[in-house]
């Protein structure tokens, strides 16, 4: 004992060398990442930027597998056909940009929505006209699945109920959840076994040739979005209600219980149906014209 304590007094200095450059370490580390504009600070953090995109769990599809590239230059040439839209008088254009700006004004997200069933065909043209949105070199990389089973519906809501706890507890931070109290949101979901639909709007990544070959779907995050803005103000058109949702990270889990393959992300979550009777919103505002559009 006598014999190791005597040496004591090197271990403390050992010791102490090894913390300093321990520390000296950590701060280098700390000064590169700041550098690269990177934080390990999780307030900082940005979880709901495409997160969900890192889904990659299989499900074979039957095309899929095959890792080949593009076939370029396999598209053929479209012709050119004539095209001529109904072009109203000016006093017309007035009523009718004042008409659709006053049923687009009237949209709310909905999070109270009745179990009164909503005629299916409605819904069908609903995606229909989301599906004449445009789309990087006509790609068309959406799906719409609708879904109406009752056991699939509360299958989802488990899903989402599960993830959106973790997310308001540990995954969003303080801030979000303080931003969010305004409109009291929570990660209670009623609404996702009590609406008549559920449509899951999923991106394509890329799609899948008739020979097995991928091809590019150029901008389809930005393609699918627009879509689902068009299919938001079809819904609107016909007194349906929804509240767009982009549950995080549940896409992954979703798109395995729906049965799609890897090549489509989950985009966005819209339950779908008449507004409850006692339904309410929040009493926001929307800025006016001046403070969104600038003119040169
Ligand atoms: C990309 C996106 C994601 C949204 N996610 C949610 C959500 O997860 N839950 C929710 O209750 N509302 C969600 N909303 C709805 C917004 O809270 C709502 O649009 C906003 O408060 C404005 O209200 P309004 O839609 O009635 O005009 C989302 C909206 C957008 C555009």
């Amino acid at each position: 004992m006598a014999f190791m304590s005597g040496f004591t007094p090197y271990f403390i200095a050992v010791f102490c060398v090894l913390i300093v450059c321990f520390w000296i370490q950590l701060q280098r580390e700390k000064k590169t990442k700041e550098l690269k504009g990177e934080s390990d600070s999780t307030s900082k953090a940005k979880p709901w930027v495409d997160q969900d995109l890192q889904d990659d769990t299989e499900i074979p599809s039957p095309n899929q597998g095959d890792e080949e590239e593009d076939d370029p230059g396999s598209e053929p040439d479209l012709p050119q056909v004539p095209y001529a839209p109904p072009r109203y008088a000016v006093d017309s254009m007035l009523e009718r940009s004042r008409d659709f700006y006053t049923l687009l004004n009237q949209r709310r997200s909905v999070r109270f929505i009745s179990p009164e069933p909503v005629p299916r065909e409605v819904i069908d043209n609903v995606i229909r006209a989301a599906g004449t949105a445009p789309s990087g070199a006509h790609t068309e990389p959406w799906t719409f699945v609708v879904v109406s089973d009752p056991d699939t519906k509360h299958a989802i809501r488990t899903i989402v109920e599960e993830e959106e706890e973790v997310n308001y507890r540990q995954r969003m931070g303080d801030k979000w959840v303080r931003d969010l109290a305004k409109i009291r949101t929570t990660w209670v979901k009623e609404y996702l076994d009590v609406a008549p639909y559920l449509l899951l709007i999923f991106k394509q990544t890329y799609g899948i040739g008739t020979g097995g070959e991928r091809k590019t779907h150029y901008y389809n995050e930005i393609s699918v979005s627009i879509s689902c803005g068009m299919l938001l103000a079809a819904l609107q058109n016909v007194g349906l209600v929804t509240v767009t949702s982009t549950p995080l990270n549940c896409g992954p889990r979703l798109r395995v219980v729906l049965q799609r393959p890897t090549n489509e992300k989950l985009l966005m979550l819209l339950p779908i149906g008449y507004p409850s009777e006692d339904a309410t919103v929040p009493d926001l505002k929307r800025k006016p014209l001046g403070d969104i559009m600038v003119h040169i």
